[in-house]
């Protein structure tokens, strides 16, 4: 008989490219969604996979319907990838944020121990949860310090995590991804945000693009090889933590400059910080500005991932390299 797997935030990024993940290793595939006006699944449509999915409309926070669907199925995986992902607005809207990525990974976690406690459990925890970086690269032993409610909300739900392991014997395991971004990410996201952006202006030069800190360093991987290490994780004897990234980082400067390339846009940097700008060298024309409005007010200045353990326990390792990802999500935006 086919394996059960619940993914919560099946609907995001990450989401939809774990349940066509496991709907090829012969997984049955449910998804959890909150109700929305305006979510029309387009992740799961355009990998054709929307029909092949059991989509269950419940809120993270909605605790009793969440305890009787684990009662009920007694799924053999639950991936817990819904959340508050977007670290811009956890300030703005600290109690959201904490109450689905804190709160919501306890109904969770809960309903598991009490109604399904041979279900094996995946936390989506974060590079995030290091913060201001104390040891460069970063590995399991590196201590957390976290910059932005985000990173505190899952920080919270990543030691409870490890806390129902310990205390309950329970087959639960998180995954401590770097930044991981493909065509399917969500559009506020820097990644996203420049290649659509530069799309955008060499569609119509008249556009241009505003970034915050041009300077923030990130290990940036492609989410569909991400997927692939919470699977792994899952499907060992023993639960325990990773951290999964490529071990290669870039400043959000260098990844403009590798989409400018691609795009074939010539251009130069000039001024500095909140001067800086890029600008065609063939008319002169505005590409990208900086703006004020897009800094936070903690900065996580830079992340690199050491991913050495899911190298060697998981044989898990990055795929595709950050020119593979930046044509990627050039030829998606491009072809719309
Ligand atoms: P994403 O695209 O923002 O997807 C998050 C999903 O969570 C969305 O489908 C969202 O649904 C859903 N959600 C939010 N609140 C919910 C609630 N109360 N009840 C049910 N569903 C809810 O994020 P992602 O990039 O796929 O990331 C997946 C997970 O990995 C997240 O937990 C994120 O924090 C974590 N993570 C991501 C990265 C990364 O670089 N991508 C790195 C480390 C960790 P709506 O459409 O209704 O908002
Ligand atoms: N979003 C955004 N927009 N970020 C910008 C901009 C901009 O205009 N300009 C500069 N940045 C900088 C941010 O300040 C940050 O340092 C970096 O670009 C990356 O920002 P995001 O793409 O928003 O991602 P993130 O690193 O804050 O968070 C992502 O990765 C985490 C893992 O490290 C999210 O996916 C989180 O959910 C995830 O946990």
């Amino acid at each position: 008989m086919s394996k059960k797997a619940l993914i919560t935030g099946i609907s995001g990024q990450d989401g939809a490219y774990l349940a066509k993940y496991l709907l090829d290793k012969g997984f049955k595939v449910y998804g959890l969604e909150r109700r929305s006006a305006s979510n029309d699944n387009f992740r799961l449509k355009y990998l054709d996979i929307l029909n092949e999915v059991n989509i269950f409309n419940i809120d993270l926070l909605e605790h009793t319907s969440i305890a009787s669907l684990i009662a009920s199925e007694q799924f053999d995986h639950v991936y817990n990838l819904a959340a508050q992902s977007f670290v811009g607005d956890s300030w703005n809207n600290a109690i959201t944020t904490s109450q689905i990525n804190s709160i919501g990974v306890v109904n969770l976690l809960d309903a598991i121990k009490q109604l399904s406690n041979t279900t094996k459990y995946y936390q989506a925890s974060t590079s995030e949860m290091f913060g201001l970086v104390q040891n460069t690269p970063q590995n399991e032993k590196t201590p957390f310090y976290p910059r932005s409610p985000y990173g505190v909300s899952k920080l919270y739900s990543h030691w409870m995590t490890v806390n129902y392991r310990e205390s309950f014997n329970l087959h639960c395991s998180s995954g401590i991804l770097f930044n991981h971004e493909s065509p399917l990410r969500g559009s506020q996201f820097v990644t996203k945000k420049i290649v659509s952006g530069l799309c955008d202006y060499l569609k119509d030069g008249n556009k241009y693009l505003e970034l915050g800190n041009l300077d923030a360093e990130r290990d940036w991987g492609y989410a569909g090889d991400y997927v692939k290490a919470m699977f792994l994780m899952l499907d060992k004897d023993d639960p325990d933590d990773y951290v999964i990234g490529t071990g290669k980082k870039h400043s959000v400067r260098e990844f403009c400059s590798i989409a400018l390339d691609k795009l074939n846009i010539k251009y130069s940097w000039e001024g500095q910080g909140i001067n800086e700008k890029c600008i065609s060298t063939k008319d002169n024309k505005l590409i990208i500005q900086v703006s004020e409005k897009f800094f936070r007010p903690a900065e996580v200045n830079e992340l690199l991932a050491d991913p050495s353990k899911a190298n060697k326990k998981l044989g898990w390792k990055s795929e595709t390299s950050l020119e593979s990802l930046i044509e990627m999500m050039i030829e998606f935006e491009l072809s719309k």
